[in-house]
């Protein structure tokens, strides 16, 4: 995500998206040769090794696409909490601890309680999902997720009949998340859903990937999956979890409001402010393929949307 402050850019300081990343991806491979081996040596040695996931698809909900490196999926990321570069959730997470780890639940809901999070997963079987994952940035993946529907978590919650939208708030802990010492984002980062959404098969809480454990630069211990949105509304290492009656803030939309909406589904049609989201480039590979409307999911969530205007409601 490119974070813009209004009040010292000049508009025509303003560096289009495709200059921005090539230049991320030059100073990127410059760097590799100097640090690369040591960013390599934080991983053990026994997920390295298992760099491929299985092919093919298996349930209803995955892509039959290939699945991206393991490497890449951990290597390239987006956590503002560590650092605003791809490499330094990887490189930066090492000192945060997942465990012991409490997701509060409260609002407008029958049984709000503070649970440790293998009470809170506990109840479930967990769930292996091929999603293909697309950032706004321009760049997408295929992550093997390990989770749970959050659907069945809601249910089990029992929201009330006020509830129409749910909130999810990720920890605040600056001692171990050094880019929340920095005012960049309003701390700590927020998300929602409308409760349709957040009910939709296709919603999950990701607790690992690739049949593992979540790695902290991934949104350890537990983060959310929407594949049809864009990546920012998975919201990583989540500690609250609130059902409210009003559409809830969230943090890009706070960042800035012009660029990024509550919805924030995939949409070719629709372009950032600053960028065509008409195409993306997979992680690995080198021609652009052409994004597709809610990111190939539109058989699983169009009828949500039926009747709203997607360029108003971005
Ligand atoms: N969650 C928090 N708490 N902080 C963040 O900076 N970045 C978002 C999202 N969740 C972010 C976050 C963005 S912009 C993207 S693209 C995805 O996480 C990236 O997830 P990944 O690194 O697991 O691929």
């Amino acid at each position: 995500m490119l974070i813009k402050r209004k009040e010292d850019i000049a508009s025509s300081e303003i560096t289009p998206e495709s200059l921005y990343f090539n230049r991320r991806e030059f100073i990127r491979a410059a760097s590799a040769f100097g640090v690369g081996l040591a960013a390599r040596s934080i991983f053990p040695e026994s997920l390295m090794a298992q760099d491929k996931w299985p092919k093919g698809k298996k349930g209803p909900y995955d892509t039959d696409e290939e699945v991206n490196s393991y490497k890449d999926i951990t290597t390239y990321n987006n956590f503002y909490e560590f650092g605003t570069d791809k490499s330094d959730p990887s490189q930066n997470s090492g000192r945060f601890k997942p465990k012991p780890w409490t997701v509060k639940v409260e609002g407008e809901v029958k049984k709000p309680a503070t649970y440790n999070l293998e009470d809170f997963i506990k109840p479930y079987k967990l769930e292996d999902r091929i999603y293909r994952m697309r950032c706004v940035e321009g760049w997408s993946l295929v992550i093997p997720w390990r989770g749970i529907p959050l659907a069945d978590v809601i249910k089990k919650l029992e929201p009330t009949s006020k509830a129409k939208y749910v909130a999810f708030e990720t920890i605040f802990r600056p001692d171990e998340m050094e880019g929340q010492r920095r005012p960049y984002l309003n701390w700590p980062y927020v998300e929602g859903l409308r409760m349709d959404e957040a009910m939709n098969p296709l919603t999950f809480l990701a607790v690992g990937l690739y049949g593992k454990e979540l790695p902290n630069q991934n949104g350890a211990p537990i983060r959310l999956v929407t594949p049809w949105k864009y990546g920012f509304k998975g919201i990583k290492s989540i500690v609250k979890i609130r059902f409210v009656e009003k559409e809830p803030p969230t943090t890009w939309n706070i960042s800035a409001p012009n660029e990024y909406g509550f919805y924030s589904n995939v949409n070719p049609d629709v372009d950032h402010p600053r960028w065509s989201q008409k195409t993306e480039r997979r992680i690995g590979e080198f021609l652009k393929r052409k994004t597709l409307m809610f990111n190939g999911y539109a058989e699983q969530v169009a009828s949500m949307y039926a009747g709203m205007d997607l360029k108003k409601n971005y």
